[in-house]
């Protein structure tokens, strides 16, 4: 009975998987198979980590593609008798408990060969937390295995799970977590930090692939000598995928569907989006499916006007939470005043208190993600929402 439900959970999870790989573009998940281009330098370095056991740290601005590299480099090397790979998200963890029983159940399930197999192998390496199976209607995930402590203390029980099923199984891992900068948020982060780098660093046959959305947070983590994480591996700083690449993959995708699309309107989509890797996807999906035959530059300015639409609830509700200085910044910032935001007149024209203030204002929305540094220059993080404050400013000023 197990089995049969298993076989048609897997030909369900098949089907839908070749319905989105007709897809010509994917956003919102990571970019896999077709729908992935370049990153071949990137690729082979991580995967040069992965077969040498080197922890890898990838940083890199919002959707530029860090998940999808990751995803793409466990793929290649899945067939490697000697190596497996166990990916995480830790998005969803609020505290050090969540992050344990997170991070043994995904070694457990990952490390065993079949559902069967995870509570043998819970019970086998796992004394201080009991296994349960439960089952669920989501045909993506039957099967739920939940970790239940019988002690208070099972923390370096779990941090030493990987070496221990390594070695046991005869194989190196390789322990890929995403959304690592959540850690960063747990009260007493810092000794948690500890704990983690003083059980990893030991371990022989494990490595770490660290690496998560918040620029800022994980070069807190990483970058700084006073941290716990300080040089624990390669820090592989992911750059934009270089127009070169998307003007072939665009164009590709398009003609695989009988449509059309110019280099001239994918070099504009480009600089329309500053390169971002996602909204490349998404704006071509746009273009693609308001368009029968050819997208012209027209198609384009009104794939640009459905982004900033669609988009609209989300940057008003980002920026109601906002202060009126801190909204203020953020217009001058789009108004490409970043590099002279502390000029008398910026500071004046902008109404952003004094210079003093405008320190703040800007440490602040650099931690809240909604700024950065990019190319040596301050800009708004998201290039939707920087079009999206240009047309909406407050030109009131
Ligand atoms: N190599 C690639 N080729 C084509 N498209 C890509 C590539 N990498 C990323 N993308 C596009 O960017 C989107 C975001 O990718 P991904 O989730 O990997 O980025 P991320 O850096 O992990 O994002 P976040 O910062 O939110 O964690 C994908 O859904 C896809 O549309
Ligand atoms: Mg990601």
């Amino acid at each position: 009975m197990l089995i049969l439900l298993l076989v048609s959970t897997l030909l369900l999870i098949n089907l839908l998987r070749t319905m989105t790989n007709d897809l010509p573009f994917v956003f919102g998940k990571a970019a896999e198979g077709e729908h992935f281009t370049d990153r071949t330098q990137e690729t082979e370095q991580l995967k040069m980590n992965f077969l040498h056991g080197i922890n890898s740290i990838i940083i890199s601005p919002r959707r530029w593609g860090k998940s999808s590299l990751v995803a793409k480099v466990a793929d290649q090397v899945k067939d490697e008798a000697s190596i497996k790979v166990i990916r995480m998200d830790i998005f969803g963890c609020r505290t050090p408990q969540d992050f344990y029983k997170l991070f043994a159940t995904e070694l457990i399930k990952q490390t065993s060969t079949h559902v069967e197999e995870w509570m043998t192998t819970a019970k086998h390496f796992l004394g201080s937390l009991v296994p349960v199976l439960t089952t669920n209607t989501d045909p993506y995930s039957p099967f739920s295995l939940t970790l239940r402590p019988t002690v208070k203390d099972f923390c370096e029980e779990v941090l030493t799970l990987p070496e221990r099923i390594a070695v046991e199984k005869n194989v190196r891992l390789v322990v890929c977590i995403d959304e690592f900068q959540q850690i960063g948020d747990f009260v007493h982060s810092v000794d948690f930090q500890k704990l983690l780098r003083k059980n990893w660093q030991l371990q022989q046959h494990v490595s770490y692939c660290l690496y998560g959305s918040k620029r800022h947070m994980l070069m807190h983590l990483f970058n700084q000598s006073s941290k716990p994480f300080y040089k624990f591996g390669e820090i592989l700083f992911l750059e934009r995928i270089p127009l070169s690449y998307w003007k072939p993959f665009i164009i590709d995708r398009f003609a695989q569907s009988g449509k059309k699309i110019s280099e001239a309107v994918v070099e504009e989509l480009y600089q329309y989006v500053d390169g971002n890797s996602s909204y490349m996807q998404q704006l071509s999906w746009i273009m693609w499916s308001m368009t029968s035959h050819e997208v012209t530059h027209e198609g384009l300015e009104l794939a640009k006007s459905r982004i900033l639409e669609q988009n609209q609830p989300l940057f008003q509700e980002q920026l109601d939470k906002l202060s009126a200085y801190q909204l203020h910044f953020l217009h001058a910032v789009a108004d490409g005043q970043g590099d002279r935001i502390s000029h008398k007149e910026i500071i004046e024209n902008y109404d952003l208190g004094s210079s003093a203030n405008v320190a703040i204002l800007k440490k602040t929305l650099i931690s809240k993600e909604l700024i950065d540094t990019f190319d040596s220059k301050l800009k708004i993080s998201d290039p939707i929402l920087h079009h999206w404050l240009q047309t909406t400013l407050f030109h009131s000023l």
